[in-house]
């Protein structure tokens, strides 16, 4: 897809000149009070009338179209609704955008222009609502049509810009337009990664991929080979690796936007399972083709290093993906096979389905050596995420207070929040082995919390944040900026997370 060019214009309502001009509108309240009485009135009070009537009441996400005859240099109008004004938040117009800009789709015009709402969520600047408008409307018009041979149901929006009534808010807004276009871009790329099949999406895809992205970006990268895990003892990715024909891969990427000579980095780990079939353990047949984004959080991680470069954001970075495809081949391993961690320590793997513990552990003990300033790892971990928080909420673990009051602030403002789940080391009773320092799966009962305390085995005393990503990972239904699918949640998150630290 395409992203839109978007700008930002000093103008009103009343004299724009645009084939679409979307307004945002709050329930309740008249349009003098939202800077639309002038247009009001060359539109001889109809749009006044339609709200009287209810026609168009601005609930959130209600959106209605008008043309306006010539009466007005706009031709239409996209009207979307905020919902009560003291209820408005980043997200409502967020969501507004995206409501908004599907009905411009439908409209099949190339390029529309909207007005800054009035309203201001408490403690937003003009920024964050230009972000989030532009994080809106480039995700709400997503589509994935690389594999379709008929056309696309619309075509791509161009572009968008956002009408201000006065100079003074310029640089804001443009600030605001600049990290919304980051962090939206890197949603996409998410997206797009996710959404390719694993026939085309391979480990050895995902290394090219990076390797791309790295170059465009001047981003240095290192991608280790089987032959070189084997050196180093990354027995638990290996073992993973074991059962499938496609190799695995350690990437590592580093972002260095400070002149200070030895600060210490943010790390982040993704997991990066491009097929999770299970393994011996094999999952049953239903849904298993969402497994094909068992590869969400890598994608992220690498998205998040782009956008970290892209923006200048000035910090070190360093984003880690350890690669594999869990297979059940004549090689795999099986449940009661003992695997060497990097980190020393040995597990028995009982369940070879929880795969991705095993090659976080490789991945989150590599980490170590950076002694990072602040170690982030996300991961479609479990399915007891999906039913503890249902598809809302990110679960979120750590070791480090500071640290979870920043990604939980972070998350709250992307629109992307994370719930605490405990870390007590109670539960370690569950992952006791009677052969191996420990073992992969932690019986009945809190599944999301025994996989958690499993990785923070593998941290040492870094600060520390675990995100498990299953919950949000794939959406069943179309939402205003979310698609049907796989829906990237956790990038935003950790882009914002970034921007908040380093800006
Ligand atoms: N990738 C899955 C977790 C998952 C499930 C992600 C549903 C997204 C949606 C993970 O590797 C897995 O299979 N976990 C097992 C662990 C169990 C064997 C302890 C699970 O949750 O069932
Ligand atoms: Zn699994
Ligand atoms: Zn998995």
């Amino acid at each position: 897809m395409k992203i839109m060019q978007v700008t930002v214009q000093v103008g009103r309502v009343e004299t724009a000149s645009v084939e679409v001009l979307v307004l945002a509108h709050c329930e309740g309240e008249a349009l003098a009070k939202q800077d639309a009485a002038l247009l009001d009135q060359a539109l001889g009070g109809s749009l006044s009338k339609l709200v009287q009537s209810k026609e168009f009441e601005g609930k959130a996400n209600e959106v209605l179209l008008y043309h306006t005859q010539d009466k007005a240099p706009a031709k239409r109008l996209v009207l979307v609704g905020l919902g009560r004004k003291n209820q408005v938040t980043l997200e409502t117009i967020r969501q507004a955008l995206g409501s908004a800009v599907k009905r411009v789709r439908q409209a099949k015009v190339g390029s529309f222009a909207v007005a800054l709402p009035t309203v201001r969520p408490e403690g937003a600047s003009s920024l964050d609502v230009a972000q989030a408008m532009v994080e809106g409307a480039i995700l709400g018009s997503y589509q994935f049509t690389v594999y379709r041979s008929e056309a696309a149901s619309g075509q791509d929006i161009g572009g968008m810009t956002i009408l201000i009534p006065k100079k003074g808010q310029l640089r804001q807004v443009a600030e605001g337009i600049r990290r919304g276009v980051a962090t939206a871009e890197a949603t996409v790329f998410v997206r797009d990664l996710c959404n390719h099949p694993s026939n085309v999406l391979t480990p050895v895809r995902v290394a090219s991929e990076a390797k791309t992205l790295a170059r465009a970006e001047g981003i240095a990268i290192t991608i280790l080979e089987q032959k070189e895990m084997e050196r180093l003892g990354m027995g638990a990715l290996l073992g993973v690796a074991r059962g499938s024909q496609e190799p695995p891969k350690f990437i590592i990427l580093e972002y260095n936007g400070t002149k200070k000579k030895d600060e210490r980095p943010v790390v982040l780990v993704g997991k990066t399972i491009t097929f999770d079939t299970g393994g011996i353990s094999l999952k049953p047949a239903e849904n298993m083709e969402h497994m094909k984004a068992d590869m969400t959080g890598g994608a992220e991680v690498l998205a998040s290093i782009r956008a970290a470069a892209r923006l200048k954001l000035p910090l070190r970075l360093i984003s880690i993906l350890p690669v594999a495809e869990n297979m059940p081949g004549g090689r795999a391993m099986k449940p009661g096979d003992i695997v060497t961690t990097l980190s020393g320590k040995t597990v028995e793997v009982q369940n070879t389905d929880a795969e991705g513990r095993l090659i976080l552990a490789d991945g989150l003990a590599y980490a170590m050596r950076y002694k990072p300033a602040a170690l982030i790892d996300i991961a479609t971990l479990t399915g007891a995420c999906v039913v503890a928080l249902g598809q809302f909420a990110i679960g979120m673990f750590g070791t480090d207070h500071a640290l979870k009051e920043q990604v939980r602030k972070s998350g709250q403002k992307a629109g992307e929040r994370v719930w605490e789940m405990p870390l007590w080391e109670e539960y370690f009773e569950q992952l006791k082995s009677d052969v191996a320092d420990m073992r992969n799966i932690g019986g009945r009962g809190g599944g999301m919390i025994t996989a958690a305390l499993f990785l923070s085995k593998f941290v040492g005393d870094c600060p520390w944040v675990h995100l498990d990503i299953a919950s949000t990972d794939w959406s069943e239904r179309e939402r205003a900026y979310v698609p049907k699918g796989p829906t990237a949640i956790g990038t935003r998150l950790l882009v914002q997370y970034l921007i908040d630290r380093s800006l």
